[in-house]
């Protein structure tokens, strides 16, 4: 029998190692090296489908003005915020990778995608759910596919056999984390497993042209699980992100060979499956009565998107020695300098006081345009005054506490417009468009000047 063998590999990058090492030196990540048990069973190969490798005709080099143009034809998708996000249909012979936390709804966005695709033959394989458990989902959701097939199954070896006698339009695997080649001993979802399935999977895609859709885990830390190389080796990478208790979900395109990345998709996950939500903004701005303290509405820009958000802001006297400063949905460390900012520049006593932001919805929200809301909603919080409810802001704010120009104000504006708020205020160095409009723009270059005008 052969002997046992381990390498080290790099949890960030992927490389290897007979030894350990503290930096890895192909990405000079720090203690990112683990030990994993590899056995490569050489005379195994030619059972395996990899043996299609070596009967494939040999390919030459081709001049660029020969390759023909336009060949490239994508297979329609049904689901727009899917559609949107991949740039268009799904281009035959790519790999997308789909990665989330768990129980964000991962597994049901691919179902429902598989269901959707009624005029092609799509084989869901899974290792994490039995045959049944897939059969008790999909009866949940609205759609019905005559020819979807399912196969529970992790060795690629089996997979590629069962690949080669069904010959599937599209093929979704759930997920990649269990997959596992029998040429490799090391457990299911280590990084050489990933590597090698992962490698299986994209080689089938290249060769057949078959789209192939992968679900990935994340880990912690927000990252996908495995090897940074496996992002790099696929091309496409779509991020699942939301709160598990919200029910609103994002999906993020963070590479993409075949369109632009800063598209977002947005669904809502009901009893019936992911909807696709059409007219976000509405949604996201709680319909209430009376106008509250604390709250204020931002035009941002998600992705392509424009999207008005509802920020809140709670400040309240610190009970405790040390004031709390809590966020969701917005980074921590900008709503610290925001209240340095308000201290320092607006002479806001921020300094004892508890201060919790969050964004309803449950959305997380990166376009820095946001500053402007949440600013205007810890002083509307702070000093218990209620802002008119058809009045919006953006604008980035600096730390000397100018309000600074933000993209995309076309787009924003009419967003704002188009939900009937009256007023918005904006920096004045972003350049406004010539068109008239009904929306009134207040137009500031200083924090201070701003909140004179809302608090006096
Ligand atoms: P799932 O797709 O299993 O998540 P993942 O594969 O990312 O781990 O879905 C998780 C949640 O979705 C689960 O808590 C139940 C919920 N859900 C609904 O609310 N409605 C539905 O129709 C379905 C199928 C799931
Ligand atoms: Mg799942």
């Amino acid at each position: 029998m052969a002997k046992t063998q381990t390498t080290f590999f790099c949890k960030s990058c992927g490389a290897s190692s007979a030894k350990w090492i503290g930096k890895c030196p192909s990405c000079g990540e720090w203690n990112t090296y683990i030990e994993e048990v590899v056995h490569k069973e050489k005379t195994d190969f030619k059972k395996t489908w990899k043996q299609t490798d070596r009967s494939a005709p040999l390919l030459k080099p081709v001049l660029l003005k020969e390759v023909e143009q336009g060949n490239e034809q994508r297979y329609p998708v049904k689901d727009i915020e899917l559609a949107r996000v991949l740039g268009g249909g799904v281009v035959p012979g790519s790999v997308v990778l789909i990665g989330g936390e768990p129980g964000i709804g991962k597994s049901t966005l691919m179902l429902q995608i598989a269901l959707q695709f009624t005029d092609k033959k799509v084989l869901y394989i899974s290792g994490e759910e039995s045959d049944t458990q897939i059969k008790m989902r999909a009866e949940r959701l609205p759609f019905r596919n005559e020819q979807c097939y399912l196969f529970t199954e992790v060795s690629t070896q089996r997979i590629g056999k069962a690949l080669q006698e069904l010959q599937p339009d599209i093929v979704i695997i759930d997920s990649i984390q269990t997959l596992q080649s029998e040429l490799i001993d090391s457990t299911p979802g280590s990084i050489s497993q990933i590597k090698e399935t992962a490698g299986d999977m994209i080689r089938f895609a290249k060769e057949t042209g078959t789209p192939v859709f992968l679900i990935g885990h994340i880990t912690k830390d927000g990252s996908l699980a495995g090897p940074k190389l496996l992002e790099h080796m696929v091309d496409t990478v779509l991020q699942f992100e939301g709160d598990r208790h919200h029910v609103y979900r994002i999906l993020r395109t963070t590479k993409n060979r075949f369109g632009s990345t800063s598209e977002i998709g947005i669904y809502e996950m009901q009893s019936g499956g992911l909807r696709e939500v059409s007219n976000p903004s509405e949604i996201l701005i709680s319909q209430r009565d009376e106008a509250l303290s604390g709250v204020a509405i931002a035009a941002t820009i998600e992705g392509m998107r424009p999207l008005m958000i509802e920020t809140q802001a709670l400040v309240s006297t610190a009970v405790y020695g040390t004031p709390q400063r809590n966020s969701n949905g917005y980074d921590a460390k900008r709503l610290n300098m925001l209240l340095a900012v308000l201290e320092k520049k607006c002479g806001l006593r921020m300094g004892m006081q508890d201060v919790f932001i969050n964004i309803a919805g449950g959305l997380r929200v990166e376009d820095p345009g946001i500053d402007l809301s949440i600013v205007a909603a810890i002083v509307s919080s702070y000093e218990n005054i209620a802002l008119d409810g058809k009045i919006c802001f953006i604008g980035e704010v600096g730390l000397s506490g100018e309000v600074r120009a933000v993209s995309r104000i076309e787009q924003r504006i009419s967003e704002a417009e188009k939900l009937g708020f009256k007023t918005i205020y904006l920096s004045k160095f972003n350049k406004l468009p010539s068109k008239q409009s009904s929306i009134k723009t207040i137009a500031v270059g200083k924090l201070d000047e701003m909140l004179q005008l809302l608090f006096g």
